[in-house]
């Protein structure tokens, strides 16, 4: 099935580990701006040097450098076969401009699916967040546990914890989803896009009842 697909969630709400299952599920590449910055940072190229700065405060990157990213991103053959952005868009001036770039390429979004999680169990999920240096994999240290502490299970790579996930920037992230990111819940719901899911209990289920909706709204 080829299909167009935007998750929206707060900080922490799995969108990254529920990316990986369901670009699998429906075969679509996964397009997350976050890995794309991180990437550039780790790099240490001109794009990562400017996102850096913004990313280490819990900040947006500025519209102009994502739009231009994601443009470049959704030019890309693979996407033709569909995609699942994670972390993109981040703000009405984004979904706007996503719109504009679909509406180039001569396609549209199938659905939005709004990842809800409550505040308390962000701060757990992202205080125990590790990630493989190595492959990219997301752990959890007490959800998600690598056999070998701080060693990737999958590629036997060094798992770190990333920089904006102190709790100062962790509460300034979510400053900023309440502030610019959730109203896209109604911008997608007034198009008839929005799906919401509960993202609480375990990741599979998420995933089950996540692929379910996702059937259910593209049918
Ligand atoms: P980004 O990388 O997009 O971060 P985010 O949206 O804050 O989301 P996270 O990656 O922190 O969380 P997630 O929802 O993917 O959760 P995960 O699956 O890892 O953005 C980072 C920064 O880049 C931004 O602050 C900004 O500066 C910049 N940026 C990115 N996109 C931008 C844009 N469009 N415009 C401007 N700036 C942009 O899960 C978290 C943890 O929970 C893991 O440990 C996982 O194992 C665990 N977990 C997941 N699901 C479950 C479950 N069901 N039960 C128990 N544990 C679970």
């Amino acid at each position: 099935m080829k299909l167009r697909v935007v998750l929206v969630g707060p900080p922490g709400a799995g969108k990254g580990t529920q990316a990986q299952f369901l670009s699998a599920q429906f075969d679509i590449v996964q397009i997350s701006t976050g890995d794309i910055f991180r990437a550039n940072v780790g790099n240490g190229t001109k794009l990562g040097l400017e996102a850096k700065k913004y990313m280490d405060v819990g900040d947006l990157v500025p519209d102009s450098v994502t739009i231009a990213m994601v443009n470049d991103r959704l030019a890309e053959d693979d996407v033709r076969h569909g995609f699942l952005l994670d972390g993109f868009p981040r703000n009405v001036e984004q979904a706007a401009a996503l719109d504009g770039l679909l509406e180039e390429l001569g396609s549209g979004l199938d659905a939005v699916l709004e990842m809800q999680v409550d505040n308390d169990e962000i701060v757990r999920r992202l205080a125990g967040r590790r990630t493989c240096h190595g492959c990219g994999q997301i752990w959890h240290v007490d959800y998600d546990p690598t056999k070998v502490e701080g060693v990737c299970d999958t590629c036997g790579g060094e798992l770190y914890q990333r920089e904006d996930d102190q709790p100062a920037t962790i509460r300034r992230r979510l400053e900023v989803y309440d502030e610019q990111t959730s109203p896209l819940v109604s911008y997608y719901a007034e198009r008839g896009l929005l799906v919401a899911l509960s993202a609480t209990g375990d990741v599979e289920g998420v995933t089950a009842r996540a692929i379910e909706a996702l059937k259910r709204a593209t049918g």
